[in-house]
């Protein structure tokens, strides 16, 4: 059956459609005190029943459901949650789907490459087209809020959801997921998640995560903040405790630094079940609405109300932020102009492609085996390869109308060069040798990594291993794709590996996207997101079992820098196959005060052939800090295109107030009087940065 056509008139014509359209297009599109007036004329039409109603869930349809079409009666319409609205007062349903790499799931949508190969872009105006893109499919199913992005930091590689998310970086998801949300609501509410402290899977419900209010403020939140100010209209409270509570119930981080110091005025929902276990706990806490169900919401709630224990104010409060959001977004005229016919359309698959095509991160590349130019015989190994491997299976799965892998996309661009293939290592070595040159697809798929499961192991199994070594020793000219979401350990063979590409899952334009990058088409331009260790025993432990972790130090680039480590490939890295050079780093002065700006300025050059793009990179240094801060931090990026001989100069814009940490005594941020240091160049590596150095010193 034709699920498009299901979803359109059932969902879309028949819910929207008998909302009253004068209560709506009165309310709708309006915005600032009008809209909050009308709001509060509106609350006390309501009976308690109906705001609470508003405030609890209706289970959505299972994916087996969705993909089936066997919807249960009077249920899921095909939506992964939904409210019922009030139906008298022109209130609209609050409709949900799936999340952060393309409209999920069951429909044939728009594949993305995952959120962490869209982290390696570095590119905020690309990632806000895959938001509007993403927003587009959402609305024209008929659903108004999307369940993305997910911008939990990535505290430890082997977490399982860490393709999900863009990396581990505070700014750079900050960046990153703010750009997501405002392509989004170009047409839909987002709904950044999780919020907040979410590095676990294995115990992802019931783990209490213990931080303490500096880490929260400084590693663990900015990066929801940006996003608020972005305008997200929703955030997804996570499923873990937070310092004792669950994070949903957790009155100071959602009262106090969410709604209070960030000043968010839209709601926020609960994670889909496991997220709650006390309904006034979470009332008082602010979580305004409750999914998939109202299991502590709903009549538990109304008791509570009419016992006295839950205020109604806090009722009130929730149902003005749902109010606000929806009159907002959802209009009468809302499913107008909108066709399905451009879901996973050309426009769409293009974009998939070029930002497969952007999130690949060139590792290395001796003796320039790559790109394949010049070779009539290629010898493609490896089971994944000929895969359908577009990522986890959880939540955040797509199914799209058609898929690329990577066989198929060399097969499609690989005119003139004889490929053979095979899955087996029994083969491997006579291929490898018969071509001239071979390409060895390794890495992970939905089994290693996904929600709800964190990673066994950092590096690949001894079978890929195997393969790898089999092909570098018969074949000089020898590349490795690695396939997977996160950071992968290379102990044993990338010694012998000339040439090596990260391609992360790449989505349904992958297998294209990588044959152009192999051949020489396209110059990859991706950078890491996230720091490549040697080994795994060279990070702190992985509690994904533990019933309490507490996170305290530093993580990523910041715990190899602050303990002198070296790391496999540093974050920020990525080659290309042209060469850039840096040079006439300016700051605007030698001094700024704590209100002030400084401007950074910097010369990069394409002194390469071919054309290319790079990421400059801005990190700072606070060596005259009196608090213990780790040896530099990222603050600003750039991604710039230059054709072979050209130069641009890129200008950062630094505020002081990026400078400052949490001074848990004052409860204040604090920009101290004293000297920093600038970084700028192509990586976090120390020998590719050039560095500048000035003071902050008066208000
Ligand atoms: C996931 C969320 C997702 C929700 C609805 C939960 O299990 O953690 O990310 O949006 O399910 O599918």
């Amino acid at each position: 059956m034709d699920r498009r056509k299901f979803v359109k008139t059932t969902a879309v014509a028949g819910a929207i459609a008998a909302v009253p359209n004068s209560v709506w297009s009165a309310l709708s599109g309006l915005g600032g005190d009008e809209l909050e007036r009308k709001i509060k004329g509106l609350l006390p039409q309501l009976s308690l029943d109906e705001k609470i109603s508003l405030m609890s869930g209706v289970l959505g349809n299972t994916a087996k459901e969705i993909a089936t079409g066997a919807f249960r009666p009077g249920q899921g319409h095909g939506y992964t949650g939904y409210t019922v609205g009030v139906e008298r007062l022109g209130i609209p349903q609050v409709k949900c789907l799936d999340g952060p790499r393309g409209v999920g799931f069951f429909y044939k949508t728009t594949c993305f490459p995952v959120g962490i190969g869209r982290g390696a872009t570095f590119d905020p105006a690309l990632e806000e087209k895959v938001g509007a893109a993403a927003g587009y499919e959402t609305r024209a199913l008929g659903a108004n809020m999307l369940l993305a992005p997910c911008i939990n930091l990535l505290w430890h590689p082997r977490w399982g959801r860490a393709q999900e998310s863009y990396g581990e970086d505070t700014h750079h998801l900050g960046m990153m997921g703010a750009a997501f949300t405002r392509g989004v609501q170009q047409h839909v509410m987002a709904c950044p998640k999780h919020y907040a402290v979410n590095n676990v899977e294995d115990t992802r419900t019931t783990v209490d995560a213990v931080v303490d209010e500096r880490m929260l403020r400084e590693v663990f939140t900015p990066h929801f903040h940006k996003c608020i100010e972005a305008q997200a209209a929703t955030v997804m409270s996570s499923y873990n405790h937070l310092n004792g509570p669950k994070a949903g119930q957790n009155k100071h981080l959602i009262r106090e630094i969410l709604k209070q110091d960030w000043g968010f005025d839209g709601f926020v929902v609960s994670d889909w079940g496991s997220a709650m276990d006390d309904g006034v706990q979470a009332a008082n806490a602010g979580l305004d609405l409750e999914m998939p169900t109202g299991k502590f919401y709903g009549a538990k709630l109304k008791a509570a109300v009419d016992e006295g224990k839950a205020p109604v104010a806090a009722i009130d409060e929730a149902v003005t932020r749902m109010l606000r959001q929806l009159f907002r977004f959802v209009g009468p005229d809302y499913d107008q102009g909108y066709t399905q016919k451009n879901i996973a359309g050309p426009e769409h698959t293009a974009l998939a492609r070029e930002v497969a095509r952007k999130s690949m991160v060139l590792l290395k590349n001796e003796g320039q085996v790559l790109p394949f130019t010049g070779i009539k015989s290629l010898a493609v190994l490896g089971r994944l390869a000929e895969q359908d491997n577009l990522g986890d299976h959880g939540s955040s799965r797509v199914t799209p109308p058609y898929k690329v892998t990577i066989l198929q996309g060399l097969k499609k661009n690989a005119s003139g060069i004889k490929l053979s293939y095979s899955a087996s290592a029994t083969e491997a070595e006579a291929l490898a040798k018969n071509a001239d040159a071979v390409v060895v697809i390794a890495g992970l798929d939905f089994n290693d990594e996904g929600e709800g499961h964190d990673r066994k192991v950092m590096g690949l199994s001894e079978e890929q291993i195997e393969l790898i070594k089999t092909a570098a020793a018969a074949n000089k000219r020898c590349a490795v794709v690695l396939v997977g979401g996160s950071a992968i350990t290379m102990e044993g063979w990338v010694e012998q590996v000339p040439a090596l590409l990260m391609a992360w899952y790449p989505g349904m334009e992958g297998g294209n996207a990588l044959a152009e990058i192999l051949l020489g088409q396209a110059n990859p331009s991706g950078k890491l997101p996230i720091v490549f260790p040697q080994r795994e025993d060279q990070l702190f432990p992985f509690e994904n079992k533990a019933a309490k972790v507490e996170y305290k130090g530093f993580h990523g680039y910041r715990w190899f820098e602050n303990k002198g480590l070296k790391p496999l490939f540093p974050f920020g890295f990525g080659l290309s196959y042209t060469e850039f050079k840096f040079g006439n780093l300016k700051l605007s002065g030698k001094s700024i005060p704590k209100s002030g700006k400084l401007t950074v300025s910097v010369d990069v050059a394409n002194i390469g052939e071919r054309a290319g793009e790079e990421v400059a990179q801005l990190y700072v240094g606070y060596p005259g800090s009196v608090v213990e801060r780790p040896v530099k931090e990222l603050k600003g990026f750039q991604r710039i295109a230059l054709d072979p001989g050209q130069t641009k100069t890129v200008t950062f814009e630094l505020s002081a107030r990026d400078l400052a940490y949490y001074d848990t005594v004052k409860s204040a941020w604090q920009v101290e009087e004293s000297g920093y240091n600038v970084y700028v160049g192509p990586s976090s590596l120390k020998e590719d940065l050039l560095m500048g150095s000035f003071k902050v010193s008066g208000a």
